[in-house]
């Protein structure tokens, strides 16, 4: 059996990945230290392409355009950056086995991957309607998205169901950014989720009446209250409606799912301390096994500015504690210290025309400012969330670059607020005050 033996090993071929490679790579790396496993075909990208201009019918993003690190303003680093840094892209390569102990990896083809350093970087995989035993949930044209496979699939079912009807399952995230790219695609687009308003995780039912108002006039249907419990095919096993539990039945040509994700840390079970459905880690990324770090996705770490430990399935914290764990492990061979992680949460979206970013934790009471008529052109609002008389979350929709400065300065420093109405009345002007 073949095996390889290197200093450092990113296992995992997404965005913390990328950012960890980069990171390595701005410390001065040997040829072959390093080496980067990814289930994956190709290097890694800016996942949240997919869900958004990669599936725009105009000004489509395709590889190498957004491969990491472009999506914070960085170089982009194409399969040839690797190959130039001397470090080893192992692609199309799916760990099947993990022994932390032994330090050692086994691929699907059997080659084993001794590390001296690991850094797990395996992200989320998509809950499945399969998973909880929805009938006919196999039928073809039922699609989820996480990898870019995924995303080609969809692309090719969006040109042969031309002008067709598409339900969307859920109210999350895929759920609203889905629905949006559907319908720029000229599919006939229904919603469908469980909760009284969509993305109930983050949003009010202030936030959210605007989002669906919007959504309902581009001509998106929702519905809400209930859930998809089966799926009718037609003789070539495609799906052609979908069953609801209030009892509707939708006609579906496509149906795109985005229930929740689940991170990827069964491979290590039994052998790394977890919590909150995560890999547990310090502030430096460090588990309790000697020399693996987890980062992104799976990583469940100390968020020092609310005193709890968390997991975040988002971006921008992919990249930075990817970032943090390669200065940890550069830094401990050189015997110094870094800083603790201290995270301030900061998640966003895009869909057609819209743009909202948030920053913070949503908890306590929550008042919203601005105009959030649907109807109306400016689509200027927000929202903060006051928690023992401070600011704590702030959430603005078409923000400029500045105000989304200034909403997460306050969710930074949680100013005290006098009231939730002197906040409503004073709005952004609150938070440039700050
Ligand atoms: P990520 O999922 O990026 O990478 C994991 C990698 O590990 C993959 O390459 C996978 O193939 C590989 N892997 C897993 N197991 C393996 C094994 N056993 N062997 C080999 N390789 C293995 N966030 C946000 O803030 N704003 C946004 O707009 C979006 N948009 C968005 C769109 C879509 C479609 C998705 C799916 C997600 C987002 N997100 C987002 C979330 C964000 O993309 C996510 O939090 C990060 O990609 C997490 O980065 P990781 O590197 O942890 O996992
Ligand atoms: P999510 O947790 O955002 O939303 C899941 C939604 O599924 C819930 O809001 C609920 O409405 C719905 N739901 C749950 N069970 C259901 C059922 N049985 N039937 C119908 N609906 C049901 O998860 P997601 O939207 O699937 O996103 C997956 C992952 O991708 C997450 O980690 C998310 O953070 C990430 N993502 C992030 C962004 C972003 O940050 N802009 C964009 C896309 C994806």
């Amino acid at each position: 059996m073949a095996e390889k033996h290197f200093k450092y090993i990113i296992l995992g071929g997404g965005v913390a990945a990328g950012y960890a490679a980069r990171e390595f790579s701005k410390h001065g790396l040997q040829p072959g230290e390093l080496a980067l496993i990814s289930k994956e075909a190709v290097a890694p990208y800016e996942r949240p392409a997919l869900s958004k201009a990669y599936l725009f019918p105009e000004g489509t993003a395709r590889l190498p355009g957004f491969h990491t690190c472009v999506g914070s303003g960085g170089e982009r680093l194409l399969p040839e950056w690797y190959t130039e840094k001397g470090i080893e892209l192992v692609l199309s390569t799916e760990i099947v086995k993990a022994d932390l102990f032994s330090k050692s990896l086994t691929s699907a083809a059997g080659i084993i991957f001794k590390f001296d350093n690991l850094i797990i970087a395996t992200g989320s995989t998509v809950i499945r309607l399969t998973d909880f035993g929805v009938k006919g949930a196999d039928a073809k044209n039922i699609f989820y998205l996480r990898e870019i496979d995924d995303a080609d699939k969809l692309v090719e079912a969006i040109k042969a169901k031309k002008n067709g009807k598409a339900v969307v399952v859920g109210g999350g995230y895929i759920g609203l950014e889905l629905s949006a790219a559907l319908k720029i695609n000229n599919l006939d687009v229904c919603m469908v989720y469980p909760e009284p308003w969509c993305m109930p995780r983050l949003f009010t039912a202030d936030i959210a009446k605007f989002y669906e108002g919007y959504y309902t006039n581009k001509g998106i249907q929702i519905i809400k209250g209930t859930v998809a419990v089966g799926f009718g095919s037609n003789d070539n096993g495609e799906v052609k409606e979908v069953q609801l539990k209030d009892g509707r039945v939708l006609d579906a040509d496509i149906v795109v799912v985005g229930v929740g994700g689940r991170p990827l840390t069964t491979l290590f079970k039994g052998q790394v301390q977890e919590e909150k459905g995560g890999i547990k880690t310090d502030a430096f990324f460090k588990t309790n096994v000697p020399d693996v770090y987890a980062v992104g996705d799976v990583a469940t770490f100390p968020m020092k500015l609310y005193g709890d430990i968390r997991r975040v399935e988002h971006v921008d914290h992919a990249r930075k504690s990817a970032e943090q764990a390669v200065k940890a492990i550069k830094a401990s061979e050189e015997g110094k210290s870094i800083e603790e992680y201290d995270y301030l949460p900061y998640f966003y979206s895009r869909s057609f025309d819209l743009s909202w970013q948030f920053y913070g934790d949503n908890v306590g009471d929550a008042v919203v400012f601005g105009d959030n008529d649907p109807a109306s052109s400016s689509h200027k609002f927000g929202s903060y969330w006051i928690k023992d008389g401070k600011v704590v979350g702030a959430f603005l929709e078409s923000g400029t670059p500045e105000e989304n400065k200034a909403i997460a300065k306050v969710a930074r420093v949680q100013p005290v607020a006098e009231s939730l109405d002197q906040l409503s009345k004073e709005g952004l002007g609150f938070a440039s005050k700050i």
